[in-house]
């Protein structure tokens, strides 16, 4: 995968975000022209380990950190220019060479500081357990025409016009919900004011410069944010982000055609993790939550908070691979399971004596199901050094397997640990 048939791949995430897309992404780029981030903003955080150092990339994409590799913002991605200078820096600081090969798409829209605001101060966004980085009323004003994009910051005079309107309405919205904090038009044009050089000079027209690249034969990543099942339109809605996070927002966000897009790569945990509020069918109780929580030390790469675990959810990622289009799966955090005496797949949701096995849109459906287990003996010893599928203990390539044949999408990678050499790349023919 990935390869000189694949020149333009889209790595998703297939669960509830998490997954070690960032891992992926970083391990996928060395063979990679350009990576793209399509979607989402700073509500993201992708963790690359490089063994030395560590880093949690939330709006640069994840092929940063090899040299030569150009990285792109695409106009799907609502970019919070703060955040991304703060991320630039932080890169620089550790010898990383930004220079000349991070851009902007021009048509991007900004979060701005009352995107933040409204997050923060809205009853909704606390129901849904937001990561309160303004991305929810950053579409939002997105769709309502109410937006300020990248390109508005060559046009002083628009841009404030743009801000006021922005900032009334967040005002309205503000005293709605009963707060007393207000945003500030002069403060916000200042603040973008400052910003703008900066900003402007790394703006482009994306989606023309991958279409160029494309034209080259160049190979192009396309790196997704969240989780399908985050999806606005095919997640747990409401309990969802709001944007495309699925195959389909990649060709969308990154400004190409659909037909550009040669395969699809989902990532997959060994088990299942949610951070937030929402359905999680497999969610452990006590003590296996907290025990792996620990194991895998699930805790948010931004914001810290605790996520939630549960067994595989065949359920889940077979309906992931069917609304993304999945050509091939790559699993990580294998080695999690390590000292497990025995794990569990759900291979199906039980309902008044009847067994479901397709993702169901109605969460009301979702709240008394029994989901059904397949249970499989553990390998007990430690897979953190396997670089090869032969040589992954027995039990271990028994549960590969079944996630394979359930999923019904081929495996191409396995992850064993955090760090970039810890892979298992599969070789050879993808099963027809
Ligand atoms: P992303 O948002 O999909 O990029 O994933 P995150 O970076 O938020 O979370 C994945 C976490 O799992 C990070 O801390 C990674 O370092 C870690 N990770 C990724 N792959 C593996 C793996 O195979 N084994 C272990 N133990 N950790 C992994
Ligand atoms: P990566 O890219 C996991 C979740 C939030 C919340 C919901 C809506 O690192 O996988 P938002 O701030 O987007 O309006 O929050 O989506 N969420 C994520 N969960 N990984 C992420 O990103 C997430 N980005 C948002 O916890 O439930
Ligand atoms: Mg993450």
């Amino acid at each position: 995968m990935f390869d000189t048939n694949t020149r333009t791949l889209v790595v998703v995430g297939a669960q509830w975000g998490d997954e070690g897309k960032g891992k992926l992404v970083d391990v996928l780029a060395e063979r990679a022209d350009w990576v793209v981030r399509y979607q989402g903003g700073a509500n993201a955080g992708h963790t690359v380990d490089l063994g030395t150092s560590c880093f949690i990339l939330q709006q640069i994409p994840s092929g940063i950190l090899h040299p030569g590799v150009r990285c792109a913002i695409g106009n799907g991605v609502v970019l919070d220019p703060e955040t991304l200078f703060t991320e630039i820096e932080r890169l620089v600081k550790t010898g990383v060479d930004v220079e000349g090969r991070l851009y902007v798409s021009e048509r991007a829209h900004l979060v701005l500081p009352y995107h933040k605001l409204l997050d923060a101060e809205s009853s909704a966004s606390r129901q849904i357990g937001t990561t309160g980085r303004g991305i929810g009323p950053a579409y939002e004003d997105k769709v309502a025409r109410r937006g300020v994009r990248v390109l508005d910051l060559r046009h002083p005079a628009h841009l404030a016009s743009l801000v006021e309107r922005g900032v009334d309405h967040a005002n309205a919205r503000l005293a709605h919900f009963g707060s007393a904090k207000r945003a500030d038009v002069a403060q916000t044009v200042a603040t973008l004011e400052a910003l703008a050089p900066r900003l402007l000079a790394i703006a482009e027209d994306v989606g023309l410069a991958v279409h160029r690249a494309i034209g080259t034969g160049a190979a192009i990543l396309l790196e997704g944010a969240q989780g399908s099942l985050l999806d606005v339109d095919h997640g747990t809605y409401p309990f969802v982000t709001s944007s495309n996070t699925t195959s389909g927002g990649a060709a969308v966000g990154a400004g190409i055609g659909p037909t550009a897009i040669d395969a699809v790569l989902g990532v997959v945990k060994a088990y299942t993790t949610r951070v937030g509020n929402g359905p999680l069918p497999t969610e452990f109780n006590e003590p296996l939550a907290t025990e792996m929580r620990e194991l895998g030390h699930e805790y948010g790469a931004v914001t810290g908070r605790p996520r939630r675990c549960g067994w595989f959810d065949a359920v889940v990622a077979r309906y992931a691979a069917r609304i993304n289009g999945l050509s091939g799966l790559a699993v990580t955090k294998l080695d999690v399971l390590d000292t497990l005496d025995r794990i569990g797949i759900c291979t199906g949701y039980e309902v008044g004596g009847a067994v479901h096995t397709e993702f169901p849109g109605d969460l009301t459906a979702l709240e008394h199901v029994v989901p059904r287990y397949e249970w499989f003996d553990g390998w007990k010893q430690s897979t953190a050094g396997t670089r090869r599928m032969d040589d992954l203990p027995g039990e271990a390539r028994q549960y590969l397997d079944r996630i394979e044949s359930l999923v019904e999408a081929p495996i191409r990678f396995v992850s064993v640990g955090t760090r970039r050499d810890q892979i298992i790349e599969v070789t050879g023919a993808v099963p027809a």
